[in-house]
This record gives C-alpha cells, structure tokens and sequence, in this order.
C-alpha cells in the first residue's frame, strides 16, 4: 500500500497590488473593480496576511499545495507577474499546483499571457500528461498530476465575463475531457483530487457569480466518479456532498487565503491540511484547517474533520 500524502489547500488570496488604470488597460468591467475594490477589498485582502499563512503552512511541510484561483483582484497585467512571484514563495512549481479563477481571467488581455505566466505551475507532469482526456480543452486543461496515491485533477472554470458578472464555465469539451479522465484514473488505485475555482454543484452560488455548467459537471462526476474536489470563489468553509454510485464525493470550499477582517460574513484567513492515507477499502481523507481565530491573531489550529474512511 502507498504512504499518505498532504495536500495543503489554500485560494482566493487576491494578493496582487491594484494600480491606477492607464489609458490603455481602461475597460468598463476593470474600471467597475477598481472601485469596488477600493471600496471594500482592499481593506479585506491583505499580502502580509497571506504571507503568514504561507509560512505556516511552509512550516507543516505538505507534500503537495493546491491553489484554487483568484490569485489577482482586477486582472491588470502588471498583476500576473506579481501573482507568478507569490507562487514561488509557495513553492516550487512541480510542488503547487493552480487553477485560474474569475478575478484571474477578468478581462480582454490585449496581447499580454495573463496566467501563462503561471503555466509551469498550471500543467501537467509527465505522467499526468499520458492519462487520455489530460490537456485536450481549451488553455491546456483539464490538467493531471500523479502524487503517490492522489492524482490531481485541475480544471478550468474561469472565463472572461462582462461587468457584474463573476460567474464560470467548464465548457462542453472540458467536461467531456473530465470525464475521460476521471475514468482513466479509476482503475490505477489513486485518490482522485478534482481543484475546480467555482463551486462545482448547482445552487451552491447565485447565478451572476454561478458555474453556469454546474448540472452538466455534477453528472459527469457522479457518473465518473472522485474522491474529493476543492474549490474556492465562495470565500466561505463549506461541505457538500456530490451523489455518486461509488459513493458520496465530499466537495469542500474554502475561506480566502488572506481575508485580515471579517467582511460580509466571510471568515478570515485559512487554509486546510488534507491528508489522505490508503486503507483496505480505499482512502481515509481527513481535513485540519489552520488560520486566524481574530484579527492580527497567529495562525492555529481551527477544526479537524473526517471526510471519507472508504472510496473507491
Ligand atoms: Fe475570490
Ligand atoms: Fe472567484
């Protein structure tokens, strides 16, 4: 039997500075989000915050870390390189993995990569690369890492949007793909680990901040089947189950990764240790978070969880 593997989770950090728009980089939808991102934001999602938790989480020593998007606030260019540069204080490339969200694929980039930038760390390894449906939709996705007993599913939901609108798409080719993947994987005694930035059910986020696909996707995983997906955009703690013949998949969403105050009833900063251990049965999937109990407070230990003892 494989040894238990970590994987730390953490999203929606926002952690890139927002500068005055130049004439050029003017749209509606950015010059929206600046304001409103002076209005309430910026007060909210805070580097240093972010920072403390990466140390932490550093300290812990997972095998693995993965981050489920909003890594940029209004989608400027000049944030992109910032964004690249606070991966690298995560990690190295081959030990994080990214999925873009909303605030990451905002807007028309011109000519700029956007989250190119990121690719190294928004790909598949070589052996991910082999499993049928891997890097077959659109921007490369959805994209397959094999860590020990998990393999890591990433999936693209973010899509350019007009203004008001947060909402995603997984897209018919990606589901498809998902699919495929989901079941190539089935019979090779790995946990699968699907990292989506949208909340992936329907019902689970109104419908201008919604997966537009939710129904098609939760169909393709009851069908395919997954032992655990992750995902931010909520900023909110929260457990869902997705019906499965196999069984019950736990879909977990997460606080962001920076939030130095509470603000609209959103908790302040996390992020969730995931250790998944093969048994007999399957895997034993247990989840602890650690982050902030009060403003300014060191990062603790806040809950612990049982999320599966049998899949598969
Ligand atoms: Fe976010
Ligand atoms: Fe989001």
């Amino acid at each position: 039997m494989s040894a238990p593997l970590t994987i730390a989770h953490i999203s929606d950090v926002h952690v890139t500075p927002v500068k005055e728009l130049t004439t050029r980089q003017l749209n509606l939808k950015r010059t929206l989000g600046l304001v409103n991102w002076h209005r309430g934001r910026k007060h909210v999602h805070r580097a240093d915050v972010a920072a403390l938790l990466v140390e932490d989480m550093r300290a812990m020593r997972p095998d693995h870390v993965a981050v489920t998007g909003d890594l940029c606030n209004i989608g400027l260019a000049s944030e992109y390189p910032a964004a690249r540069a606070w991966l690298e204080s995560v990690g190295q490339p081959r030990d994080v993995t990214v999925v873009p969200g909303n605030h990451d694929i905002y807007t028309r980039l011109r000519k700029h990569p956007g989250v190119e930038l990121w690719r190294d760390f928004m790909s598949s390894d070589q052996s991910g690369a082999g499993v049928p449906g891997a890097g077959t939709a659109e921007r490369g996705f959805p994209i397959v890492r094999h860590l020990g007993c998990v393999a890591l599913v990433g999936v693209n939901s973010a899509i350019e949007t007009r203004p008001f609108v947060a909402a995603g798409r997984v897209g018919a080719r990606q589901l498809a793909a998902l699919e495929t993947v989901l079941k190539a994987l089935a019979g090779r005694n790995v946990a699968r680990i699907v990292l989506i930035h949208h909340p992936p059910l329907p019902g689970m986020a109104p419908r201008l901040r919604a997966l537009s696909d939710a129904a098609d996707l939760a169909v393709v995983l009851a069908r395919a089947g997954a032992e655990l997906v992750l995902h931010g955009h909520n900023h909110r703690d929260t457990l869902n189950w997705c019906d499965a013949p196999g069984g019950r998949i736990p879909v977990v969403g997460i606080a962001s990764g920076s939030a130095a105050r509470q603000h609209k009833g959103e908790p302040l900063a996390r992020y969730n240790l995931i250790k998944v251990r093969p048994i007999e049965t399957g895997w034993a999937i247990e989840m602890t978070g650690r982050g902030m109990l009060s403003p300014g407070g060191g990062i603790v230990d806040l809950d612990r969880q049982v999320l599966t003892q049998h899949a598969g």
